[in-house]
């Protein structure tokens, strides 16, 4: 059939729908390709959170036009977050009418007969679906060993103001927790060091299902499976995390003490513009909880400055929640207009200027912090987990369990190993250590 390429934007849930896609392909009797020059069906899995990412999807799927041109039988597939926009099918159809496929976030497991439609009638094929029904059993080939991603639930309920999820990923949906269980079981069994659970919002896990079943009771059934592996999860959304979780992370050294809780912002009135559901204070007492349990449970964030209206106070008011969150690490974002969002319609939008300002200032605050993070880390002893080799560097690296990045150098290959590094340099944001052991 010949070869497949993927280009992926966007979160680790489009990572692991891109290992998806990459499954169908395989069964179609498709082999991976180096790239899009030597690729027979070329897929973007897109993303369409901020307008950066959107760009540059547009961008690339246009610079494909000249070699749809000379090799007029190359299928080029756009699926993912952007197509599932209000009018977007539509919009791809005119800006580019050399696209083949175009399918929704939805109707992925449906791509395999798409691709052999287009083959058949040699015609485009386009479906975008709203669809609430789980499929199971997706072939997924897998490429970021030795971690595997298992998607716990998909969609959100929450629509926070700014954000375009909820109405590009439908209404929230669990998978049963026997489903994830056993795909855990089969991923340790193959050598898998690592699960990360995903989901929008995974403290509502279970709410939509049959059973009686919570998060902590998930975690709990997975931490069951024998054999050592790391368990994460990712993301939490603050307003339902609570003490029964924190407790299940407290008795099961499987999972890694690392949460991502996104504060988003630290103004209580931006916080209600932004229907978070929670006040900073709240928040704070949700660290002050899950440190009263687990004291050395490192905490990441997501942050967001420049909502509308915000002010030079509201955004003073999210550095304080920064300083004292003392977060491990955090991803910094600029808000962004979001077509079709409750916040897109505010007035009150901050100029790019003051964006620009604000955004330089709390990544210099998170990069201080930081680096105090590391420092703590002087002439100890970690456990990394390999999960990457840097050539350039020629270094080996992976994440402690509090998510901490540490480096090493070694002959051997320690990709998917645990090792024990004693740290020798902890100047920078990331670790460096000589060997002590390997697993
Ligand atoms: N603009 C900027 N950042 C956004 N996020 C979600 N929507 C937007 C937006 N419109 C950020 C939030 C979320 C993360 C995944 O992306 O911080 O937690
Ligand atoms: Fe977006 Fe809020 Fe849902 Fe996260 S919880 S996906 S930020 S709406």
């Amino acid at each position: 059939m010949g070869k497949y390429f993927i280009i992926t934007y966007g979160c680790q849930m489009n990572e692991h729908e891109s290992e998806k896609i990459a499954g169908t392909f395989e069964a179609l009797g498709y082999e991976r390709g180096e790239s899009v020059e030597d690729a027979d069906i070329v897929a973007f899995n897109t993303c369409c959170v901020r307008e950066n990412a959107e760009r540059h999807a547009y961008g690339n799927i246009g610079a494909l036009k000249p070699i749809k041109k000379a090799r007029p039988n190359m299928i080029i597939a756009v699926g993912g977050c952007m197509t599932q926009q209000p009018g977007a099918a539509e919009k791809l159809r005119s800006t580019f009418p050399f696209v083949d496929i175009v399918f929704g976030t939805q109707n992925l497991s449906e791509l395999g007969e798409m691709v052999k439609r287009r083959i058949e009638t040699n015609k485009r094929v386009v479906d975008i679906v709203e669809n609430n029904a789980i499929a199971e059993g997706q072939p997924a080939v897998r490429n970021s060993f030795p971690n595997a991603w298992v998607n716990v639930m998909y969609g959100c309920n929450n629509f926070c103001t700014y954000c375009i999820v909820p109405y590009v990923r439908g209404r929230e949906r669990s998978r049963s927790c026997d489903n994830i269980v056993e795909e855990v079981r089969q991923l340790v069994g193959e050598g898998y060091k690592e699960i990360t659970l995903l989901g929008q919002n995974v403290n509502s896990y279970g709410k939509d299902l049959p059973e009686k079943v919570d998060f902590a009771d998930l975690l709990q059934e997975v931490c069951k499976i024998d054999g050592k592996f790391r368990l994460r999860f990712i993301s939490n959304h603050p307003k339902d995390f609570n003490e029964k979780v924190v407790k299940v992370m407290a008795e099961n050294p499987k999972i890694c003490k690392c949460v991502h809780l996104p504060v988003q912002a630290g103004s209580d009135r931006i916080l209600k513009l932004m229907n978070r559901q929670y006040t900073a204070e709240q928040y704070i007492e949700k660290l002050d909880m899950l440190h009263k349990i687990i004291p050395d449970c490192a905490v990441t964030s997501d942050i967001m400055i420049g909502f509308p209206t915000e002010t030079e106070e509201d955004f003073q008011d999210t550095l304080k929640v920064v300083e004292r969150a003392n977060y491990i690490s955090a991803f910094t974002f600029v808000y962004s207009r979001r077509s079709g969002t409750v916040a897109d319609r505010m007035e009150g939008h901050i100029s790019d200027e003051v964006k620009k300002d604000r955004i330089v200032r709390l990544v210099d605050l998170q990069n201080r912090i930081n680096r105090e993070q590391s420092k703590k880390y002087e002439g100890k002893t970690i456990e990394i987990l390999c999960e990457d080799y840097d050539e350039k560097r020629d270094l080996y690296l992976g994440r402690d369990e509090y998510g901490k990045m540490g480096y090493c150098k070694s002959d051997e290959n320690l990709l998917g190993k645990f090792v024990n590094i004693k740290i020798n340099d902890c100047s920078g944001i990331s670790l460096f250590g000589d060997i002590v052991s390997i697993e």
